[in-house]
């Protein structure tokens, strides 16, 4: 897991390589066995490979999803709020054990936000995507994981530049 964690960077650009059915399973699996408060398992997820719908998803934001149009799938984070007060936590963290899982079968990822974010001034990206893929409205859009084969190099952030300084030991002055 370390060495994984060594080398994991966001991948924004994507060879035009189809991911394999087993490796789709595979990240399918890895999303549901994450934890979750309670084991509600508030979420549901939408894989995206439609190109014509990537495109469509990729302007759900001026900035920061652009590069969706060149990805081999997405998957779509949902939320039930009304299932789980901690609904965020759980998909978020499921994304990311989606998104180490498709490091270490040598895929590349990235987050898209969606919650919070606004498509134009008068709709949020989350009635965006809600619209293209049907969403009920009963389910939050929290981000979209863009996932491909990587076109791109990036070497793994270097251990002197972490910022050991973010982690106090015993108290918050120590
Ligand atoms: C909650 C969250 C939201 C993010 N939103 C976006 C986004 O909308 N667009 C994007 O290109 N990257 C997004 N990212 C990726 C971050 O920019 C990236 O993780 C950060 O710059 C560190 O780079 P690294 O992942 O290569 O270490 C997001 C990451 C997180 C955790």
């Amino acid at each position: 897991m370390i060495d994984l964690l060594r080398k994991r960077r966001s991948v924004r650009a994507y060879l035009n390589q189809t991911i394999e059915p087993e490796k789709v399973s595979i990240l399918k699996e890895a999303l549901l066995r994450s934890p979750s408060s309670r084991d509600i398992q508030p979420w549901m997820f939408i894989f995206v490979e439609d190109e014509k719908m990537l495109s469509h998803l990729s302007r759900v934001k001026v900035h920061g999803s652009a590069f969706l149009a060149g990805a081999q799938m997405v998957i779509v984070v949902l939320g039930d709020e009304a299932a789980s007060d901690v609904w965020i936590e759980d998909c978020s963290i499921a994304a990311v054990v989606a998104m180490l899982t498709a490091s270490s079968l040598g895929l590349g990822s990235c987050w898209v936000q969606v919650r919070n974010r606004q498509h134009s001034p008068s709709e949020s990206a989350e009635d965006y995507v809600r619209k293209a893929l049907n969403i009920p409205d009963n389910f939050r859009v929290e981000a979209m994981i863009a996932l491909g084969y990587p076109d791109e190099e990036k070497a793994g952030i270097p251990l002197d530049e972490l910022r050991f300084d973010k982690i106090k030991t015993g108290t918050f002055a120590g």
